[in-house]
């Protein structure tokens, strides 16, 4: 399963990357308010850190205007997947964007039939909100199950990327059920390491090794 983070946040992108196992970046227009920051601006310094690819939101929700504003996005790197709502328009500007060789990550999507649908219009990537949908009571893992064994039963290549993951638990279910990519809030990688176990126990090996050999 491949790791993107979910943020637009440079020092964040930096830090993750510096771990070494990083594979590409996530980005929404609510990411890159909380920056503050021009849109084409903070993607052109997220894809000088980070080669693999880094999706990039349009904000137009009709077709000409996300035809117009992806195609910009598209030229700020090589790297840059188009991202486009689970939407009618949506739909038509990913099957456009795949014809002209531009790759995209369909956004916001809650169901299976949408991932049917991107899927025959040529995405690269799908994004499921787990998160979202635990939120309202419904089960994010059961979409992600269920897009997997679609996609897999009639040998869809658009990569399932498992979006809106809260926690580590959501991650060994999303490994588990053969998610493609998780894109993950920079506090859930880091907890991703994290054992109590793992630290008492560390604690204490160092604590037997200096009470053995002083000094
Ligand atoms: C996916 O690409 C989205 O940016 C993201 O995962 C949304 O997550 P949230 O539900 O935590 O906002």
């Amino acid at each position: 399963m491949d790791l993107y983070i979910d943020t637009a946040n440079l020092d964040e992108i930096k830090a993750a990357n510096d771990l070494g196992i990083l594979d590409g970046v996530t980005t929404n227009p609510s990411l890159i308010a909380k920056e503050k920051i021009d849109y084409g601006k903070r993607l052109a310094q997220i894809c000088e850190v980070v080669k693999g690819p880094v999706s990039a939101e349009v904000i137009a929700t009709d077709f000409d205007g996300m035809m117009r504003e992806g195609r910009e996005r598209a030229k700020i790197a090589p790297n840059i997947v188009v991202k486009l709502p689970c939407t009618i328009d949506g739909l038509k500007a990913c099957k456009a964007f795949s014809d002209e060789g531009v790759k995209t990550n369909l956004t916001l999507c809650f169901q299976v039939m949408q991932a049917w649908m991107v899927a025959k219009a040529g995405a690269f990537l799908v994004s499921p909100f787990i998160g979202r949908l635990d939120d309202v009571s419904e089960d994010g893992m059961d979409l992600i199950q269920k897009i997997r064994q679609v996609y897999d039963n009639y040998g869809f290549p658009t990569k399932v990327l498992a979006a809106s993951v809260r926690h580590p638990n959501h991650m060994v279910q999303c490994a588990l059920a053969g998610a493609d990519v998780a894109t993950v809030p920079f506090n859930v990688i880091q907890q991703l390491l994290k054992h109590p176990l793992t630290d008492a126990g560390l604690e204490k090996f160092i604590a037997d090794y200096k009470k053995a050999f002083p000094g």
